[in-house]
C-alpha cells in the first residue's frame, strides 16, 4: 500500500518528502509497464496468440520487410554474382538446394513443406515477384547472414565470396527452368530420416513383387513428406 506521509516543512505548509515522491513515481512506472505488458498480451491474443500457424499480419509483414531491406548495406545490395552460370553450376545448385534448403523452401522454391508452411514468418514462395525483385546481392546477403527472428538460418562461411551461396542465387533465379526430371532428381537428394528411407525401400521391394516385412522403424510424426 502507498504510504504517503505529510511532511511539516519549515514554513508550515504540507509537502511530500523526496522519498515519497520517488515511491509514487515508481508506482506509476510499474503500473504503466504492467499496462503495456497487458496490452501486448491482449494484442498478441487478438492476432492469434503465439502460434506460428497464424499468417503474419500485413503490418508485421511490411515492418519486417522494411527492416530487412534497411539492414542490407547498399554495397552488399549492389554486389554482382561472381560465379558464372554454366550447366555444371546449374546442376550443383540444384543438388545444394535439395540438400540444404528444400526442407523449408521445397525443391521448387514454393515453400510448400510442412516446416516451411508452419514457420512464422512462413518460407516465402520464391518464384513470386517479392523474391525475384530482390537484387542478386540482397539474395546473397540474406543467404549468408540469415534473417533474425525468423526460421531462415545463416549459411556458408559468410563474407562476400561463399561460392555455394552464390550458386543458390543462380538457383533461385532459374526456378522457372526446373523440369519434372530435375525435381525427381532433387527429391532423391532431400534429407530423409531412417524411417523414410526404410519406407522407400519397402515401397521399392513391394513394387518388385517382394514380401514386405514391417520395418519396426518409428512412425513419422504425421506425413511430413511434402516436397514435390
Ligand atoms: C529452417 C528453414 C529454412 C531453411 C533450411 C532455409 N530457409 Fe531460407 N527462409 C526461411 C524463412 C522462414 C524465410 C523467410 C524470412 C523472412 O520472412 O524474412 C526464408 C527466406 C529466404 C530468402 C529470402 C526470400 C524472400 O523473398 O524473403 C532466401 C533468398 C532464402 N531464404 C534462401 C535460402 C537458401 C538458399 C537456403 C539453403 C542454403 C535456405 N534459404 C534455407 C527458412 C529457411
Amino acid at each position: 500500500m502507498l504510504d504517503i506521509e505529510a511532511d511539516e516543512s519549515s514554513d508550515g505548509v504540507n509537502s511530500w518528502t523526496g522519498a515519497n515522491r520517488m515511491k509514487v513515481r515508481s508506482l506509476i512506472v510499474i503500473a504503466l509497464a504492467a499496462l503495456a505488458i497487458a496490452s501486448l498480451i491482449y494484442a498478441a491474443r487478438a492476432v492469434g496468440g503465439f502460434s506460428t500457424r497464424a499468417e503474419p499480419t500485413r503490418v508485421e509483414r511490411l515492418v519486417a520487410r522494411l527492416a530487412r531491406r534497411w539492414a542490407v548495406p547498399a554495397r552488399a545490395r549492389q554486389a554482382r554474382n561472381p560465379v558464372p552460370f554454366t550447366p555444371d553450376t546449374w546442376a550443383e545448385s540444384r543438388e545444394h538446394f535439395a540438400d540444404h534448403c528444400a526442407t523449408c523452401h521445397a525443391n521448387d522454391g514454393s515453400g510448400r513443406t510442412s516446416i516451411g508452411r508452419n514457420l512464422y514468418p512462413k518460407a516465402p514462395d520464391m518464384r513470386l515477384a517479392a523474391t525475384q525483385d530482390l537484387t542478386d546481392g540482397e539474395l546473397y546477403y540474406i543467404i549468408v547472414n540469415g534473417v533474425r527472428l525468423s526460421g531462415m538460418p545463416a549459411w556458408g562461411s559468410g563474407g562476400d565470396d561463399d561460392v555455394d551461396s552464390w550458386k543458390c542465387v543462380h538457383f533461385i533465379r532459374h526456378l522457372g527452368d526446373l523440369t519434372p526430371e530435375h525435381l525427381k532428381e532433387m527429391e532423391s537428394l532431400n534429407p530423409k530420416s531412417p524411417a523414410e528411407r526404410q519406407e522407400e525401400q519397402d515401397d521399392e521391394r513391394f513394387l518388385q513383387g517382394g514380401d514386405v516385412e514391417p520395418s519396426g522403424a518409428p512412425a513419422p510424426h504425421h506425413v511430413h513428406k511434402e516436397n514435390p
